[in-house]
Order: C-alpha cells, then structure tokens, then sequence
C-alpha cells in the first residue's frame, strides 16, 4: 500500500521501480541545505526551494514548491491541502516571497480549486513524452548529422534560443513584462549552452545554422531509479528554415545521441505547441503525463 499521495507529475516513473514513498521519507529524514520542508501535522508536507537565479532575472523572491506529499487513506484529501497550503502561505509572508510557482502532474486537476483559492493561476499545460532506449526505434531520415559548435557559434545559437520560448511558462504570465521574459530566456539559453556537461549539437546546411538541440542529464531522482534520466532541453529549427520537415531528422539525430549517456528522455512542450508535439507524435514517443505550471504572485 502506499503511503503518499504524490502531486509530482512524474509520477510515471512509478513503472520504472521509482518509489514516492521513499522520496518522501528521503526527505523527512535527511535535510539538504536547499529543501524547506513545511509540514502539515503529519498528514502532508511540501519541498520549496528557493529560486536564486529567478530573483536575479525576474528581480522577485520566487519560491518552487517542488514537491506536495498527501498520506494516503485520510478521509479529507482537499481540506488536508488547504491546511498545508496555509503553513506554505505562513512561510511565504514570513521570508517575503513575491512569486511561488508549481508543477503538478495533469491527472491532480480536482485539486485546481483548492490551488486558486490561495491565488495560484495556471500558466501553461505540458504534455510530457518518453524516449526509451532500445524500446523507441527511430527511423534513419539520412539528414545531416548534428556537430559540437564552435566558440564562433555561440551567438547565433544564443540569439536562436532566445526567440524559441513564446510558448513557455515566463511569457505566458501576464505579471512578467515581455523584456523581462525576454531576458529570462536570455540568461537561461546562454547558462544552458555553456554548461559542459549537456549535449549540445547543431545541425547546419552550406554554412549556414539550421537549427540545433540540447539535453541534460537529470540527476535529481539518482539512486532512486535504476537507469540515467535525461530531458531534451531545447529543440529549435530557424524560423527562416520552419515549417519544412527538418526537425525530424534533427530529432531523430539527437535523440540517437543522447541515448548513448541516458536511458530514458523525458521531452515535454506546451498542448497547443503544435509543430513540437506533431513531430513528437510523428517519431513515436509515448506521451505518458501532463504537467500543470501554475504561479502564484504575492504583493511585496
Ligand atoms: C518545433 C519545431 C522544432 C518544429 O520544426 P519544423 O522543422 O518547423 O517542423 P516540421 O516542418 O518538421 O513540422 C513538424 C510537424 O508540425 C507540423 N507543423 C509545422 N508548422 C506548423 C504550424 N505552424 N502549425 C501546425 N502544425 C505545424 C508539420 O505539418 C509537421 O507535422 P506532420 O508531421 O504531421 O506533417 C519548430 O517549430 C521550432 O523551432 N519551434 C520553436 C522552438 C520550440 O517550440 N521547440 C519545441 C519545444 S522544446
């Protein structure tokens, strides 16, 4: 029997030996220095962490609530969540936080009510898609095969990214000014293409950029699941080069890449994302959960 409802939208884990229940004891127990853990009695608690680089960029105190852990076999669940959401609102004034965002998986949606209610807006809805390695045949579209870039390519991958975003979560939050999304976007593209440890490769015809793809490793759930997690990151094709088949083949490169360091490839794009979740669709990856990104805007 479970112990733990878990409002983490990946959950669908659970059919690769990934156990909530000993996530959240993992946290009950041992305390990393950027996990708060605020409980609710001993029926429920929820992870926030501190978003350092969004009160940089963003200039609020953001808070993530990265996970909710309900116990299971109460009678109430959604009076459970209103008293924890009331410690987490207690927490929030008490350290100043301007914006606390969440994640939560699609299939918790009864819950949205009880979210609203302490002021939580949905900002956007993600369809969540898995690679497996050795499960997912990719088919060979013979396209140009996908390189390291250059120093002397950074910028126009950069400023490629930077325009890659009009569907996400920042610029979909009528609080953030466009600059500001624009901006955030920026540092993110910039941070992510400069970490060694992603991959990164770039697709070009005749000299020219085509369009280019990055993944990370994800070590957050290390030792809780047998096999490596990544998530591709970004995957963009030039607006001038949109709109006629490539991405396929950039996709289809990347992903037979990627697979030599991870097991599994977690790829997510907004429902109304068409192109992405066309070609997501088209290659054959499971979609296997939903994410509801939601925010909640606190006056100073
Ligand atoms: C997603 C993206 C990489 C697709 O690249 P692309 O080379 O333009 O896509 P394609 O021409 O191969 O088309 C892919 C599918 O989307 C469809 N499509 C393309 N443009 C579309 C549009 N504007 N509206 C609806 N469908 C569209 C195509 O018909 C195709 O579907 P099909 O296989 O059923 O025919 C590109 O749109 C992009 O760079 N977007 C910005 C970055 C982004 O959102 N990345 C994904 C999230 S990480």
């Amino acid at each position: 029997m479970k112990k733990f409802e878990s409002f983490n939208y990946k959950t669908y884990l659970n059919k690769f030996g990934l156990n909530f229940d000993k996530i959240a004891s993992g946290y009950l127990t041992s305390h990393k220095r950027e996990n708060v853990v605020i409980p609710s009695g001993d029926k429920a608690f929820a992870v926030l962490v501190r978003k350092a680089w969004d009160k940089r960029i963003l200039g609020a105190e953001t808070y993530s609530i990265e996970e909710i852990f309900i116990k299971t076999g109460l009678p109430n669940h959604k009076e459970v969540l209103s008293d924890l959401l009331d410690n987490v609102m207690a927490f929030a004034v008490k350290k100043k936080a301007e914006l606390l965002t969440l994640r939560v998986n699609e299939n918790k949606s009864e819950y949205a009510d009880i979210f609203e209610r302490y002021g939580f807006i949905t900002v956007d809805r993600l369809k969540t898609f898995l690679y497996e390695k050795g499960k997912n045949k990719i088919r060979n579209y013979h396209t140009t095969a996908g390189f390291a870039p250059k120093g002397s390519d950074y910028k126009d991958i950069v400023a490629l990214a930077r325009n890659s975003f009009k569907h996400s979560r920042i610029y979909r939050d009528k609080n953030i000014p466009k600059k500001r999304a624009d901006k955030f976007y920026e540092k993110l593209a910039g941070a992510l293409l400069k970490d060694g440890s992603n991959l990164k490769l770039i697709y070009k015809r005749e000299n020219q950029l085509l369009g280019f793809a990055v993944g990370a490793k994800d070590d957050s759930l290390k030792g809780f699941i047998p096999g490596k997690i990544g998530f591709l990151w970004l995957i963009t094709v030039d607006p001038k080069f949109r709109g006629q088949g490539l991405s396929a083949g950039i996709m289809s490169d990347f992903l037979s890449k990627f697979q030599d360091v991870v097991d599994l490839i977690e790829v997510n794009t907004q429902n109304d994302n068409m192109p992405a979740v066309k070609l997501y669709e088209s290659l054959g990856l499971a979609k296997v959960g939903g994410i509801i990104t939601m925010h909640c805007w606190r006056k100073k």
